[in-house]
């Protein structure tokens, strides 16, 4: 059990912070030290490579342990329910990766094509992520909770090329709008030998490629750090879906935040609790995790605390990676539920994705004995940038300090947001406390390098070397990083990115709808749920009834995404350009006066 005490004197928190003493010496060291001393060009060192420079996510994740001692060590343990758990080594994973990729060559996929999944968390879904990025394809991730309008937009927005989901998510989400789709020429479904019409079953692909793979050998197509390796969708408050493209080099960082701050070594067994089809999933659920030679614990099913505690302690979780509202559902059952299992072999415990109570980071010491380390980064950022990495005290609260390799700042756009942006102007808040905009200075290897068909956007987020979060925060005069709220109108719920947008859209499509704003309503346990404001057209009785058709309807569409709440409301303020003001409907229900929308209102 780690030790820990409370030190009461520290004044720039509300809260004492955290000191705990690891019972394993932290690989990040010295803090200050890794800090000074730190270079991107060291981290990257401590990769393999490819000859003449070239540098492979999959590479470093799979072939460079699948050749070393750790050939026989369990790379990946996929848990179900109802269904047996399944193994792969990093020598199988290795082999089941070079025929995927061999099939994905059989079939013309050439390198850039973009491959998207939506799938459950099963090794179809590892295999293809790691197999696809082997032949130099771009794998785009779907989150399986998505309804048809997510998914379609995506897919299409990605130029998806292949598909690989199972054979009810294509015939409910894809095959009505297969016909919109035409870039969309192999979908391959994992769970049916007979697969639906115009699909190719998993097992016939990886004949295919198994085929191949005699005919040819091996194939290594040598990417370059700078060559597209995914592509991640996230939301912002107006317009479709952002394609956020990240390259190979990417995995430098991966490894490099595995390692300093999640603490990962060989030998450890790891359970992130983020689907792939997050950021979450991907970078931490399985590269970073897999560069470090780890056993990757996933499970197919949805949350259960009575489940959750029994998979940390049946399958000895050394790191334990989740989130806040997973957390705050852990803490609702109490701590004598956590307190029928025993957790002997965690090491360490860390949270992304919202803002993490301080009550939750106390509660880890109570049911685990081990604090929470926040971590804060996001989908354009790649990796983790700011954290509270291990064996440094805890600030209730806060985010914790940059990463060694990283620079972070609260900055001032100029009087008006955007044209200041445009204009480079920005000022650097050196005042500590002040609350700004947090910013990242450009330059990291897991940056993202562009919205895709974006530029201007892409432009936009980035002032005087700066890339500029749309986080507001500050900076205490030691470094700790506070989270203050979003500068802008997009949802996070159950840790979450959702764009009111997007949500708006489909409900518009209702043909009672003739306007709707959505916004974030607080939440206790989600952070926030969705909940869209509608005024109906002439002819429609705002009824009950009605209400639930539209939060059916929603659903429907959006899937996991979709309003949880729906209130008629005839007339919506709106803004002198005439778009509707979900800042001020979020005033309203947060029982603000309506003057005070004191947060910055900035593009994104
Ligand atoms: C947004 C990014 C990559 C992480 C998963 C989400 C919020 C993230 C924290 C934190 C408070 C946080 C921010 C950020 N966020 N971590 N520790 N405390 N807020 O990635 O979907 O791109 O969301 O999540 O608002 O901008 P994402």
């Amino acid at each position: 059990m780690a030790s820990s005490t409370v030190d009461a004197s520290t004044p720039a928190t509300a809260r004492p912070e955290v000191v705990t003493e690891p019972r394993t010496e932290p690989l990040v060291g010295d803090w200050a030290q890794q800090r000074r001393h730190f270079t991107w060009e060291s981290a990257r060192a401590q990769l393999d490579g490819l000859p003449g420079g070239h540098l492979n996510i999959a590479h470093e994740a799979v072939d460079r342990h699948a050749t070393g001692p750790l050939a026989d060590a369990v790379a990946l343990r996929c848990l179900h329910r109802g269904a047996p758990t399944t193994e792969l080594t990093y020598g199988e994973l290795s082999r089941r990766t070079d025929v995927f990729a061999a099939a994905l060559r059989a079939t013309g996929v050439r390198a850039g094509d973009v491959v998207a999944t939506l799938l459950p968390r099963g090794e179809e879904l590892y295999v293809t992520v790691l197999g696809t990025l082997k032949a130099a394809g771009v794998l785009s991730p779907l989150f399986p909770a998505f309804g048809p309008e997510p998914v379609r937009e995506r897919l299409s927005l990605g130029r998806a090329r292949v598909l690989v989901t199972d054979a009810v998510s294509y015939e409910r989400k894809v095959a009505p709008f297969r016909g919109t789709l035409p870039h969309l020429a192999r979908v391959v479904v994992v769970d049916t030998d007979d697969p639906p019409p115009g699909t190719v079953a998993w097992s016939e692909l990886e004949r295919l490629g198994a085929q191949d793979l005699v005919a040819h050998g091996t194939h290594r197509p040598l990417t370059r750090p700078d060559d597209p390796a995914l592509l991640h969708f996230t939301s912002g408050t107006t317009g479709r879906p952002k394609g956020a493209v990240h390259v190979h080099e990417a995995v430098v960082a991966h490894h490099a935040t595995a390692r300093l701050v999640l603490d990962l070594r060989p030998g450890d067994t790891y359970w992130c609790t983020a689907d792939p089809g997050w950021v979450t999933g991907m970078s931490y659920g399985i590269i970073g995790p897999l560069t470090r030679g780890v056993t990757v614990v996933t499970d197919s099913a949805d949350f259960d605390a009575r489940r959750w505690y029994q998979v940390l302690q049946d399958e000895r979780v050394t790191v334990f990676y989740t989130a806040p509202t997973a957390l705050r559902m852990l803490m609702r059952q109490g701590s004598d539920l956590a307190h029928e299992y025993r957790y002997p072999a965690l090491r360490h415990v860390a949270s992304v994705g919202e803002p993490l109570n301080p009550e939750a980071v106390l509660w880890g010491l109570e049911a685990f004995g081990l604090p929470v380390h926040d971590t804060w980064w996001q989908t354009e950022t790649g990796a983790i940038m700011v954290a509270n990495v291990p064996g440094t005290p805890i600030r209730p609260g806060s985010m914790g300090r940059p990463v060694p390799g990283i620079d972070v700042a609260v900055l001032q756009r100029g009087p008006d947001g955007r044209a200041a942006v445009q204009d480079d102007a920005v000022t650097v808040l050196h005042d500590p406390d002040a609350v700004g905009e947090l910013a990242v200075r450009a330059g990291w290897p897991s940056m993202f390098r562009a919205y895709l068909d974006d530029p201007e956007r892409y432009a936009r987020a980035f002032a005087d070397g700066w890339y500029l979060t749309g986080d507001l925060a500050r900076i205490d005069a030691d470094g700790y990083v506070w989270f203050v709220g979003r500068a802008d109108d997009v949802i996070k719920s159950a840790g979450h990115l959702i764009g009111p947008f997007e949500v708006e859209s489909a409900l518009m499509e209702h043909e009672a709808v003739a306007e709707v704003g959505v916004i974030g309503k607080p939440d206790p346990l989600a952070g926030e749920v969705v909940k869209a404001f509608v005024t109906l057209r002439a002819g429609y009785e705002p009824t009950p009834r009605l209400q639930r058709e539209l939060i059916s309807f929603g659903r429907h569409r959006l899937g996991s995404v979709a309003p949880r709440e729906v209130e008629f409301d005839q007339d919506l303020p709106h803004t002198r350009s005439g778009k509707v003001m979900r800042r001020l409907l979020r005033a309203r229900e947060l029982g603000l006066p309506e003057g005070d929308l004191s947060t910055v209102e900035t593009p994104s």
